[in-house]
């Protein structure tokens, strides 16, 4: 039998993945903490909240674990209608999925052909690009403002008779800035009626800017906005995997009828029909966050004044490359390893640091002092 040449790609897949960027997860705090010979390292990478799951969370998720062998329901009605009440919309509109980025996935599935084209801000959530190329469609990146914020004239611009679905992450990640209504009201009047704009709203709950508008209130009647939100960050529950979004019923069915059928689990619904109860210890959470994020953006900015006014549970460092190719980004990021101190830099941009407790947020202050020292 005369073997394949392996020095070649095989092509049992998709020859164009190999082009793709890989979805990077935050580094494990126990693994550092192992490799630096410490108690425990701190994850500001990640954009969770710091405070465990919410009251009454553990209790359910462990009751419902004894269902364990049956399947969820694929239809997730309970949740669905927790969801309802909670947010005020019919439960028609919601479809619930694996996180939001699996919403997000179903979408560009619902919406595209390949060579259809997706449009969106970037530097912009990291998954966009990855879900776009794996449905077959285009990228069409519009260069974010030269203060880290969506172009929205650019982006109006840069729509096409193959434009399909426009991503608007608000607050965006990583940069932490966000659209105000005006703008968007502007955007949303020159976008075609068929083609549906999501607005990508995963940290809503820390949004305290009075002029950023809450997609779901500003623009709930408008029949091609979609509203993505995620139990993962002000809700605490990043490990169970629950998105939903809010659409007008059509679109919200065609999203149901793709998703990965039985994708959220028997304890992730329990988990977040818990949660949902909670809100107000939620809002009491959020507050504490903002109050730190207001904190560590006034202190980095006297090392660093171009960062921007972050409205969501993150800061942003603008880290371009030095013109010598020193890649401050990745380079302040490996200072904050060493020390225990795991933050997200995208090499050549910036780094992202999550906002954790005061404590955890001291300690990043104090390593970034040094870090920034050495850019
Ligand atoms: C803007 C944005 N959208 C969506 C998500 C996905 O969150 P999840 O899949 O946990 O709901 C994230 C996660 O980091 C995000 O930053």
């Amino acid at each position: 039998m005369t073997g394949r040449d392996r020095s070649q790609p095989s092509r049992l897949t998709r020859a164009d993945l190999a082009a793709l960027p890989n979805y990077v997860p935050g580094r494990s705090p126990a693994d550092l903490a192992r490799e630096l010979g410490m108690t425990e390292a701190i994850k500001l990478a990640s954009n969770e909240v710091p405070f465990g799951p919410l009251p009454g969370v553990v209790e359910a998720v462990a009751e419902a674990a004894a269902g364990a062998h049956r399947y969820p329901d694929l239809a997730a009605v309970a949740l669905r209608e927790a969801l309802a009440e909670q947010y005020g919309v019919a439960a028609d509109r919601i479809a619930t999925g694996c996180g939001s980025v699996a919403l997000a996935e179903h979408l560009t599935r619902v919406t595209t052909l390949p060579g259809d084209e997706v449009v969106y801000s970037w530097r912009s959530f990291e998954a966009y690009p990855i879900i776009t190329a794996t449905s077959g469609a285009t990228s069409v990146r519009v260069p974010n403002t030269a203060g880290h914020g969506h172009d929205l004239t650019a982006m109006a611009d840069a729509v096409t008779d193959r434009t399909r679905l426009i991503f608007v992450c608000n607050p965006n990640n990583p940069t932490g800035t966000s659209v105000r209504r005006a703008e968007l009201d502007r955007f949303l009047d020159t976008v075609p009626d068929d083609v549906l704009v999501v607005l990508d709203e995963a940290y809503r709950e820390f949004v305290t800017d009075a002029e950023v508008p809450d997609g779901l209130t500003a623009y709930g009647d408008r029949p091609n906005v979609v509203v993505l939100r995620t139990l993962s960050k002000a809700w605490g529950l990043a490990g169970l995997r629950i998105g939903f979004l809010v659409a007008q019923p059509e679109v919200a069915t065609a999203v149901r009828k793709v998703v990965t059928p039985f994708s959220s689990s028997v304890v992730a619904q329990a988990g977040a029909l818990a949660a949902l109860t909670q809100a107000e210890e939620v809002r009491r959470r959020c507050a504490l966050v903002v109050a730190e994020r207001d904190r560590v953006t006034e202190a980095l900015r006297k090392l660093l004044p171009e960062v921007p006014t972050s409205q969501a549970n993150f800061v942003w460092l603008p880290l371009p490359t030095l013109p010598g190719g020193v890649d401050r980004a990745v380079q302040f990021g490996r200072v904050c390893e060493s020390r225990g101190v795991i933050v997200r830099p995208f090499p050549g941009e910036g780094v992202r640091v999550t906002i954790g407790t005061a404590a955890e947020n001291d300690a990043f202050l104090a390593v970034a002092e040094t870090a920034l020292l050495f850019n």
